[in-house]
């Protein structure tokens, strides 16, 4: 097994990195149906989570992650920290990294922090989103809700729709699924795609109607208003009317067919009302696995010396 020290993105674990967490996961979703969900695995290490840019289902999702495998949490976020005194970035880290921890969560608006992270401690870095760059573990809870709805990746046609420029989910994303032998293709405006296109292993399709028709996978993107700095769409209306995902156009899906969401959901705008109650709508699914794939994540950094029986044992009730 490697065995990775950061999971910063997704090339810190590569394609065997990637298949690995997801067979760990299956694992970790027996644990998790278990009448106590909780395994010693991680007793006595301590995850930290420095969120410095709102959250509250990826960071509940590691923090419930870390908890059901009994490690301590210690749960930092900026309103009710030093930063807004002014401390910086360094002694931050330093101050949490010399009270004992062995892997550091982190959220911050800009690009490259978690990479930055290494020179002021030893603990295992896990980015839970940088800015408009990355966000490896929402890639992985989404590579195991499409392994489980659908068997497989390699072969799949993933259709990625809407504010591709300003997401990381779709950075991840296009990084995994590629990875694992998925075709991507991208739906948006022209203002809403990364000028850096031409690059990235995608197809652009203009026409959502064309691409939902051609799709195994629906992946819809929430509009990042507040990461924008001007107006990109004539209005909001007129976007959902182009690209949003309505009841009458997912009839077009095929039959087999799914739907994601990363969540939060403008509902209204990329998806209307009533599609996350679709039976192929897996936005659950997706926060369910999110946990999961977090628990695998941990232990894959983490709990080497403990063995598989770490996770064999169950947990003292109260433990
Ligand atoms: C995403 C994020 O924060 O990058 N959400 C999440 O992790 N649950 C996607 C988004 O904000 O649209």
């Amino acid at each position: 097994m490697t065995i990775t020290k950061h999971v910063r993105g997704v090339d810190d674990l590569g394609k065997d990195g990637i298949l690995e967490i997801l067979e760990l996961s299956d694992h970790f979703l027996e644990v998790s149906n278990r009448r106590i969900p909780k395994v010693p695995a991680l007793r006595g290490k301590t995850v930290a989570s420095l969120f410095f840019e709102d959250s509250t289902r990826t960071r509940l999702s590691f923090e419930k992650a870390a908890k059901r495998l009994s490690a301590d949490v210690m749960s930092f976020s900026v309103s009710s920290s030093s930063v807004k005194k002014g401390e910086s970035l360094r002694d931050t880290v330093e101050t949490i990294s010399s009270m004992g921890v062995e892997a550091i969560v982190v959220r911050h608006r800009s690009v490259g922090v978690p990479w930055m992270l290494p020179q002021w401690t030893d603990a295992s870095i896990i980015n839970a989103g940088d800015g408009s760059h990355e966000h490896p573990t929402q890639a992985l809870a989404d590579c195991y809700t499409i392994t489980q709805q659908l068997g497989n990746i390699a072969g799949k046609r993933i259709v990625i729709v809407g504010d591709i420029k300003h997401s990381r989910v779709a950075r991840s994303n296009i990084k995994a699924f590629n990875m694992l032998g998925a075709s991507v293709a991208l739906v948006a405006p022209p203002t809403l795609l990364p000028p850096s296109i031409e690059n990235w292993p995608v197809d652009t399709i203009s026409d959502l109607d064309a691409a939902i028709k051609e799709a195994d996978v629906l992946y819809l993107l929430r509009m990042q208003l507040e990461r924008q700095e001007e107006s990109l769409v004539p209005s909001l209306r007129e976007y959902s009317n182009f690209y949003g995902l309505t009841l009458e156009r997912s009839r077009m899906l095929q039959k087999s067919s799914i739907i994601m969401h990363p969540g939060p959901m403008n509902r209204g705008v990329e998806i209307s009302g009533d599609v996350p109650d679709l039976p192929n709508a897996l936005i659950t699914n997706q926060v369910e696995n999110g946990v999961i794939v977090r628990m695998a994540v941990l232990y894959h950094l983490l709990g080497s010396g403990v063995a598989l029986a770490g996770f064999n044992q169950e947990a003292d009730e109260d433990g």
